[in-house]
């Protein structure tokens, strides 16, 4: 076949170009240029016709059937929740995560139960042979046998293949493509995995996926700086886009959905590697608050919501007499200029130096926290690491702090204060601002006002602390 025709496309201005140029010559951005097919040239007369276009009949929204969207459940239930209660007939989404976090294998898993429950399935593997996919369905808990697998590149043959089952009566109603990196178009030149061909790859598969009523889930590859490989359209493009996050070391893993037209985002579904692939973990904040009895200096614990769910993290810090040059600090699961905001103000305000000391702070459990709420945990963690007194085990501090060292109220308290009365927390210490009326269980709130107030609170006097220091 000989090649279609292409042109060269800046994203940022949209100039086109015959040829391939490292920079735009119309807007001068760098790096810009992007390969895609034009479409066979038409006769005046039809383009014409075409442009002209046809009138439609409009609808009124009163009018649109509000029938919920079915959804297929797969059973394997943190999943379900991530997506906002199971696969949407039609949707396309991208699952993005490191290599060898559990990608193919959560994916394998998907497509075992759908086939288990009556739902065809085509999973199209274009970086493992037949054989590696096989051993890994072999160490599943669940029955893969009947997941039908193509080992090809070729996103023409794929389509191809699926319309053919389609055509047959045997649609699949999942298709599986591992990974979108891997796959190429007859209709571009470039390499596999650039952006023209990810970007066209993706945007054929949607059009599949809109036009058959097939769930198209495609898995991508991050990069060193997080995002997935290729462009960010192709997080426009699609529908969903979950991220599989963790430590490598650790067996837990965190599937996080950051954009979903299906479902709210931020939601987390929180899986254990095991054996025989991953299972749901039910209970994620026993996993992350682990073990509480006998807790060391530097400890102390935070609510987090992620997403519409409330989950008890423990923040560990430790300070550190520094050998000698600039003292260093450490940030494990928070930002590191978060930290260095945080240290100033216990400085300042709560009368703790930290300048001659080695400052290290690590959320458990690899998890990443970006919201401000955990900042009054990470201080007074700090504080009775500086001082080596550890504060009460079932105690849980919550607030955000301004520069002027006081305490600001957080988002949906009570989900969060009955979150940590389920799991023991006896003692919770938040802004004396937002109080809520009734706390759940015989969970004890005491209001503060500033940082020196809780340090005072949990640690005894701050010029005793000092002393200590
Ligand atoms: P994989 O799904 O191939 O990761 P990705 O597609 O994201 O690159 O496999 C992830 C890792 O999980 C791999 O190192 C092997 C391990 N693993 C288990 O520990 N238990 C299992 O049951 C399976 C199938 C894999
Ligand atoms: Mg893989």
């Amino acid at each position: 076949m000989a090649k279609a025709k292409t042109v060269h496309r800046c994203t940022d201005c949209g100039a086109t170009f015959p040829r391939w140029a490292g920079r735009c010559e119309s807007c001068q951005a760098w790096g810009t240029l992007v390969e895609e097919p034009v479409a066979a040239p038409t006769s005046k007369r039809t383009a014409a016709r075409q442009a002209a276009g046809r009138a439609l009949p409009t609808v009124a929204l009163g009018a649109v059937s509000a029938a919920e969207t079915p959804r297929w459940r797969t059973g394997l239930a943190e999943f379900d929740f991530v997506l906002g209660g199971g696969i949407v007939p039609g949707s396309m989404v991208l699952v993005g995560g490191e290599p060898g976090i559990g990608k193919s294998t959560l994916l394998l898993q998907v497509a075992a139960r759908l086939e288990a429950a009556g739902q065809g399935t085509l999973y199209v593997s274009g970086e493992e042979s037949a054989l590696q996919v096989r051993l890994r369905a072999e160490r599943l808990a669940e029955d893969a046998r009947g997941v039908s697998l193509l080992t090809e590149t070729s996103l023409e043959t794929i389509l191809a293949t699926a319309a053919e089952r389609l055509a047959s009566g045997q649609p699949p109603r999942l298709l599986v493509i591992d990974s979108i990196q891997t796959v190429h178009t007859d209709l571009l030149e470039g390499a596999p995995g650039n952006v023209g061909q990810v970007r066209e790859c993706a945007a054929r598969l949607m059009r599949f996926a809109k036009e058959t009523g097939t769930a198209v889930f495609v898995i991508g590859h991050v990069t060193k700086g997080g995002g997935i490989a290729g462009p960010k359209t192709l997080e426009h493009i699609v529908d969903t886009v979950l991220y599989f996050e963790g430590d490598g070391t650790l067996d837990h893993r965190v599937l996080r959905a950051t954009k979903n037209r299906f479902g709210s985002v931020d939601e987390i579904g929180v899986f254990r590697m095991a054996g025989t692939g991953l299972e749901p973990v039910e209970n994620p904040s026993a996993l992350f608050l682990g073990d509480r009895r006998d807790v060391a200096s530097g400890s102390a614990v935070c609510a987090l919501m992620e997403g519409t769910r409330p989950l008890l993290v423990e923040v560990q810090a430790l300070a550190a007499r520094a050998g000698f040059g600039t003292p260093q600090r450490v940030a494990n699961g928070i930002d590191a200029r978060r930290l260095a905001l945080l240290l100033a103000v216990l400085d300042k305000r709560g009368g703790f130096s930290c300048a001659q000391l080695d400052v290290f702070c690590n959320v458990v459990g690899g998890m990443r926290v970006q919201e401000p709420s955990v900042d009054l945990a990470v201080v007074t963690a700090l504080a009775s690491s500086i001082v080596d007194r550890p504060l009460p085990a079932d105690a849980m501090f919550l607030g955000e702090l301004g520069l002027g060292g006081e305490v600001r109220p957080v988002s949906q308290i009570e989900r969060r204060l009955a979150e940590a009365a389920k799991l023991g927390i006896t003692t919770a210490y938040l802004s004396d601002r937002a109080m809520p009326r009734r706390a759940p269980g015989d969970l004890h709130l005491v209001g503060v006002r500033s940082l020196a107030d809780v340090l005072q609170r949990t640690l005894g006097p701050a010029a005793d602390a000092r002393g200590a220091a």
